[in-house]
């Protein structure tokens, strides 16, 4: 039996693709600020630490679950027309912000591990370590946290800006297909004329 290959008959994310994609946006964006905030603020540390550490592992098995769906479910073709760096950057940083999504919960896990300090879920519930306990472990992965947070914030502003690009400007069709469950042919009157139906070596996939 062979991998499932491209499938160019759809025009829109599936329904889980989609659920995915808007809680683990509102997810992600919940933690890059509680992130900031307990390194900026004494007070209400201790709450946002007890946050950070449950949604982080929630972004990780959600990613577990968005990962198998991509692949079991390949997504739109981009439009024919979209320049081919356009296309690039597009499938690059889906990419990337997937390498990130499973990044992030996994060095923060990591460097709470190897400092020696408990990975705790909630009450009377806690992770086992995942790295040695090594403070200089703990110093790498501690950095890395901070400038991984850093990539993906800058990546999520890209991916924001290229959304509002395809919405406002180029007005093609693919903001719908992540957006709502509807056919680009419906959305639109040109808004399906480039997609590349039944030719995958033409298509911008992701
Ligand atoms: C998508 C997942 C995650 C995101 C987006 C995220 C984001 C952040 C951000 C922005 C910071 C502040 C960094 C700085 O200013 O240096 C931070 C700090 C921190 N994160 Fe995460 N994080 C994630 C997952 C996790 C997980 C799963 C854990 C642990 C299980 C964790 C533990 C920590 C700790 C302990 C700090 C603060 C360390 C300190 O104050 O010294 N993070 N995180």
């Amino acid at each position: 039996m062979s991998a499932p290959g491209p499938d160019t008959t759809h025009a829109h994310f599936n329904l889980p693709a989609r659920l995915l994609h808007w809680t683990m946006a509102a997810m992600i964006l919940v933690m890059l600020f509680v992130g900031i905030g307990m390194v900026s603020s004494i007070s209400v540390r201790p709450v946002l630490v007890d946050l950070h550490r449950p949604l982080g592992i929630a972004i990780l098995l959600l990613a577990c679950a968005r990962l198998f769906n991509r692949l079991r479910h390949p997504p739109p073709a981009l439009p024919a027309d979209l320049p081919r760096w356009q296309a690039f950057a597009a499938h690059a940083s889906h990419w990337l912000l997937y390498a990130l999504m499973f990044a992030m919960p996994l060095v923060g896990w990591g460097m709470l591990s190897a400092g020696a300090y408990p990975v705790v879920m909630w009450s009377g519930v806690s992770l086992p370590p995942i790295a040695p306990h090594d403070p200089v472990v703990y110093a790498v992965l501690r950095t890395a946290h901070t400038w991984l947070a850093l990539l993906l914030f800058a990546t999520v502003l890209m991916h924001l800006a290229a959304a509002l690009y395809h919405a406002w400007v180029r007005r093609d069709g693919v903001f719908p297909t992540m957006a709502r469950g509807e056919d680009r042919a419906a959305s639109g009157p040109d808004a399906s004329r480039d997609i590349v139906a039944g030719k995958p070596e033409l298509s911008n996939r992701v």
